[in-house]
């Protein structure tokens, strides 16, 4: 097809502008950074208009832009959302980086920066597929719209509101996103479910202010020791959650999809090699690849407290805090969950301190139907790009907005992923396979052509 012989032409260009789009810090959780998150959405909008596409716009929102884009030219096909994030995680510890986060650099046939994987090597697939068709066939073969938020990596807190306020630039037949991972190496993978997500801060205080530990240790309460045991409280040794109605409304898997998880490749030594830790852990009763996409979890994210410095302090402190999150799976709601963990937190905390529990950002968990017309055209495109059938699974973690897409359009996500199983997202030396970045170009291009022509 035309679109292939353009692809391989432009490939090193497409390498060249991927590095442009890599260099701009857009890092959404640190304020310091608007400026560059603001400069990667114009960057967006620009290549977009470049390439043909219409409308391109950068939207303010009450926090990151969206850059939104369509062409609109197949009447009576279907429309097809493309919806991906230019926004990345904060890079500390920097020290741990190769090479600098914000200097794309290849090593072993793998383009090193932060976000190549996460998601704007993966948004880039997207686009670059829409340049090569409208370049190379003088059109696309459906109506395409274009949405690239900035938010995604702090919970899309703009999203809703965004959707609800420009449905026009937003509605569509089906949904494409590439932000997920695959299974193993040049295995492509549909994702058909994501967890969803709550928050919390927990604080606990004590006296008025840090007091000497000779003078007063044995008469008050030490935070840092309350806080590890309320954090203890909630899990039983390997994982089970205790938190009272935290699995209530828990979808329990059924045999057969059980079955179909236990046929997934990968195997629990290799996955415990490959994160160097001395033996897995988790909830009792599930295999890992269970324990991480169709059960729920609860992680402290971090917890501070006391005296950090150099050498010894005598210091009872007077306060400890804790971040946590759970991941979600069907049916739970986020809210539930979160009041749930919050009542537990009070409950067990002693007279002889207080305890305050802060509710942040929150996602709800999906899936879909893996038998539907759209997976199916992206199955036989994945197909023929990669060489290789593609797997099918649920997977751990969360794209909030996915769910939003679901409840307030009715319109079907299909996730079509391409970040390696060590990819480092999130981590130091994130990374994207420059084969499969370039192979899936074709698959994403393929894809649209497979829409139209439909079952
Ligand atoms: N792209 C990821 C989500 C992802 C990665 C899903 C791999 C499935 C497989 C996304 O950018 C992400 O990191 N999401 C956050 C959401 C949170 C900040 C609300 C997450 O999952 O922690
Ligand atoms: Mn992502
Ligand atoms: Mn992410």
């Amino acid at each position: 097809m035309a679109f292939d012989a353009y692809l391989n032409e432009h490939e090193e260009r497409h390498l060249h502008d991927l590095n442009r789009l890599l260099e701009i810090p857009s890092i959404s959780a640190l304020s310091e950074h608007k400026e560059d998150v603001a400069r990667a959405a114009r960057w967006l909008c620009e290549y977009l208009e470049s390439i043909g596409m219409e409308e391109a716009a950068v939207l303010p929102t009450a926090k990151h832009p969206v850059v939104c884009a369509e062409w609109l030219h197949r009447p009576g096909a279907p429309t097809v959302l493309i919806y991906g994030h230019y926004d990345v995680q904060p890079v500390d510890p920097i020290a741990l980086w190769t090479s600098p986060p914000f200097a794309p650099a290849v090593r072993d046939g793998k383009l090193y920066a932060r976000g190549s994987a996460d998601d704007k090597g993966q948004v880039m697939v997207n686009l670059q597929a829409l340049e090569a068709l409208l370049q190379s066939e003088g059109g696309l073969p459906v109506n395409v719209k274009v949405l690239i938020e900035g938010e995604e990596e702090i919970g899309s807190p703009s999203l809703e509101p965004f959707i609800n306020e420009h449905r026009g630039r937003v509605e569509a037949d089906v949904v494409l996103i590439s932000d997920t991972s695959m299974l193993a190496d040049g295995l492509p993978t549909i994702c058909c479910g994501l967890r969803g997500l709550c928050g919390l801060e927990v604080h606990v205080t004590t006296a008025a202010t840090d007091l000497h530990s000779g003078i007063y240790g044995g008469a008050v309460a030490n935070p840092t020791h309350v806080l590890a045991s309320l954090l203890a409280s909630m899990r039983e040794g390997q994982g089970r959650i205790l938190v009272p109605g935290f699995y209530d409304d828990v979808l329990e898997p059924s045999a057969q999809e059980r079955a179909q998880i236990a046929a997934l490749p990968g195997d629990e030594e290799s996955l415990r090699r490959r994160l160097g830790v001395p033996a897995l852990d988790g909830e009792p009763g599930y295999s890992a690849m269970e324990r991480t996409s169709i059960r729920p979890t609860l992680e402290v994210n971090g917890m501070w407290g006391g005296f950090q410095g150099e050498g010894t302090k005598t210091v009872i402190p007077n306060e400890a805090h804790a971040k946590i999150t759970c991941r979600l799976v069907p049916n739970q709601d986020p809210a539930v969950i979160a009041k749930a963990v919050a009542k537990h937190l009070h409950d067990a905390c002693p007279p002889s301190a207080r305890v305050e529990v802060e509710i942040g950002h929150s996602a709800y968990p999906w899936r879909c139907d893996p038998a539907s017309t759209p997976i199916r055209a992206a199955i036989r495109s994945l197909e023929s790009a990669f060489g290789t059938t593609p797997a099918l699974a649920r997977l751990g973690g969360s794209i909030p907005v996915v769910e939003s897409f679901d409840r307030l359009l009715q319109v079907p996500c299909v996730l079509m992923g391409f970040a390696a199983p060590d990819a480092n997202a999130h981590a130091p030396d994130e990374s994207f396979p420059i084969e499969t970045w370039r192979t899936a170009r074709f698959a994403s291009a393929r894809f649209l052509h497979e829409l139209a022509k439909g079952d």
